[in-house]
């Protein structure tokens, strides 16, 4: 288990931590979501021991994480936010640098290199230089290499940025495997589609603050409504108003209707019938509960602020 207790870390500008506090269960996949300067590649540096707190204290599996734990660090593989490989060498001999920092005797470490190029589905390209690679080929040699000592948490500071679609899906397929596996994950983003489709359980971080944490349906459950369709008024929708009653509340706004659906309407139903209406589903939106109306919410601003 990770223990983050009442961790404050500042920079002179800024006070990028501000008295956190957070639980992280073992073979859990957490995700720290906020926006551009939250404070998230802060937490990562302080998990992986290279900053200090000025307050609080850290503790990894009972024990205390510092800049010279190094015994803790060979527990931890961290996938840096800034991609960090040797351009000029394959992703072989990047491996066997990596792997020469750990004290893994040479034939596992062979055995490894193998095994992780094969997990990131690189071994075909393993001899080709690191600088022809994709961004998102690149970041998967990344994630090899931090797994090359085997270690128990895997720290990915926001992995899939500058990732084509189809590296962005390999490297979700591969963290899942991990985690499937046993591995304990920690994850930061400010996509809250990937928080969603990932992590069982989610920080939501601003302004060096936690904002809230809880599974997505924990989450999801503070907004103060659950799923509305927008309908777009139009001489048509104003003309059948009465006929959608029957699927929930309507509340009347300037330009648009918006319903609140009675629980247990399958929203097929619902279709069905503007297009019988002959009301057109263009002007038809479904806003479902999401982190990114939690966060807006919350603070009023946008992830992507
Ligand atoms: N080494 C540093 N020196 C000064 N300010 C920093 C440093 N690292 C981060 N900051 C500041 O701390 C805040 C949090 O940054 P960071 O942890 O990188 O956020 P995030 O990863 O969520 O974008 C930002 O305001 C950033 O400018
Ligand atoms: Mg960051």
């Amino acid at each position: 288990m990770i223990q983050i207790k009442n961790i404050t870390k500042s920079f002179p500008s800024v006070v990028a931590l501000n008295d956190v506090s957070l639980e992280i269960q073992d073979r859990s996949f957490y995700g720290l979501l906020g926006p551009n300067g939250a404070g998230k590649t802060t937490m990562m540096n302080l998990l992986i021991g290279y900053l200090q707190p000025d307050k609080g204290e850290l503790l990894i599996g009972g024990q205390k994480q510092t800049p010279e734990n190094l015994n803790l660090r060979k527990n931890i593989g961290f996938v840096p936010q800034t991609i960090a490989l040797y351009d000029d060498v394959s992703a072989q001999t990047n491996l066997e640098i990596f792997g020469s920092f750990f004290d893994i005797k040479t034939n596992i470490l062979k055995e490894r290199i193998d095994e992780q190029l094969n997990a990131v589905g690189l071994f075909e390209r393993r001899k080709d230089l690191v600088k022809t690679y994709s961004g998102g080929m690149k970041r998967r040699l990344n994630i090899a290499a931090s797994m090359l000592h085997n270690p128990e948490y895997l720290l990915c500071d926001e992995p899939t940025v500058g990732v084509d679609p189809q590296s962005r899906n390999a490297i979700f397929d591969l963290l899942q495997k991990l985690n499937s596996e046993g591995k304990t994950i920690i994850y930061t983003t400010h996509y809250m589609e990937e928080a969603e489709r990932l992590c069982d359980k989610i920080a939501i971080i601003d302004s060096g603050k936690i904002i809230a944490e809880g599974t997505l349906g924990e989450l999801v459950e503070k907004l103060p409504y659950d799923e509305a369709i927008i309908i777009t008024k139009n001489k048509q929708t104003i003309q059948h108003r009465n006929s959608l009653n029957d699927f929930g509340v309507i509340l009347d706004h300037d330009d648009h209707f918006e319903l609140k659906p009675n629980n247990g309407i399958p929203l097929s139903k619902f279709f069905e019938k503007i297009e019988h209406l002959g009301i057109g589903y263009q002007s038809v939106e479904l806003h479902k509960p999401t982190l990114e109306a939690l966060f807006l919410h919350l603070t009023g601003r946008t992830l992507r602020d």
